[in-house]
């Protein structure tokens, strides 16, 4: 095995060399018009995935506390979980940006609170960005000054759940259309690299994305933005929710292993697996020493 294949174990083909994506480079797709894919990844297994598909950017979102950890929104997980789940990711990843989502509370107190933990994700856990929600523009600027790059979020943001009322689509009168590209411009003038626009109307975000001089990625905010995200596990069939509208399923996962588990179970109880194939034997010096009983 050479020593430039990325390979666990030497078990699975070694990676195409790859140039790595980062921050200038998706705004360079955004000035050649290349649409920018992106999906969120919690594990090693699926990073190694979604990198290997050539996806160019992968976010740890806070989403895994629903999708991973079964809560009923985003706010309990923690730094330290998120932490966690980053290092997995960041261990996999060869060629997509990896972009750590900052907890809810881990930057709502005090901009230098913030930067103190932005710092954790990107020297703890190899982060190459972060994401905030909300039109923090002071913390933005703090961070660019500490060469931490940001993915800005605003629309929907998940963390405001409770501020919201629930999910629902933001910017659906005309003063609300006009602070949220006002919050997108001063977060892009304070050094957000990319800004992601959450569950807003399509025009609002085809116009914030003509207006923006940073990628825009949609989620829920129709196709004229930059590129999409779309959480891994929904693209799959893997989040036991009710599809929201802007989900497209690529995969039923959930059927594919359900069927793979019944089969296993099935086997086990038929005593069909392990087969003989499947099992070690001692070697014949050893039978013959033991004798027949043993063999
Ligand atoms: O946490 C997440 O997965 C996200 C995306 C939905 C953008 O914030």
């Amino acid at each position: 095995m050479s020593l430039t294949n990325f390979s666990a174990g030497g078990l699975s083909p070694a990676a195409t060399p790859a140039t790595k994506v980062t921050i200038p480079a998706l705004a360079e797709m955004k000035r050649q018009l290349k649409p920018i894919s992106a999906l969120t990844a919690y594990d090693y297994a699926t990073a190694r995935l979604v990198d290997e598909a050539g996806i160019d950017m992968i976010l740890v979102g806070d989403s895994l506390a629903m999708v991973v950890m079964g809560h009923d929104n985003t706010l309990a997980i923690t730094v330290d979980e998120m932490l966690h789940h980053t290092r997995a990711v960041r261990r996999a990843v060869r060629r997509a940006l990896v972009v750590a989502d900052m907890p809810f509370g881990s930057y709502h107190a005090t901009v230098a609170e913030g930067v103190t933990n932005a710092v954790r994700f990107v020297k703890e856990a190899g982060a190459e960005a972060v994401k905030i929600e909300g039109p923090r523009v002071e913390l933005v600027r703090a961070l660019t000054e500490a060469e931490i790059p940001v993915v800005a979020h605003l629309g929907l943001t998940p963390q405001s759940v409770h501020r919201m009322g629930g999910y629902r689509v933001q910017a659906r009168t005309a003063e609300a259309v006009r602070q949220l590209k006002a919050d997108a411009l001063a977060l892009a003038e304070a050094g957000a690299g990319v800004m992601v626009l959450e569950g807003v109307p399509r025009e609002v975000a085809a116009a914030i994305t003509a207006e923006l001089p940073i990628p825009t990625i949609g989620i829920g905010a129709g196709p004229e933005c930059d590129g999409q995200i779309l959480v891994f596990h929904d693209l799959v069939n893997l989040s036991f929710s009710p599809q929201a509208k802007f989900v497209r399923r690529y995969a039923d996962a959930s059927a594919l292993f359900r069927s793979a588990m019944e089969h296993y179970r099935e086997d086990v109880e038929h005593r069909t697996f392990p087969s003989d194939a499947e099992s070690y034997h001692l070697p014949d010096s050893a039978r013959q020493a033991l004798g027949p009983r043993t063999a």
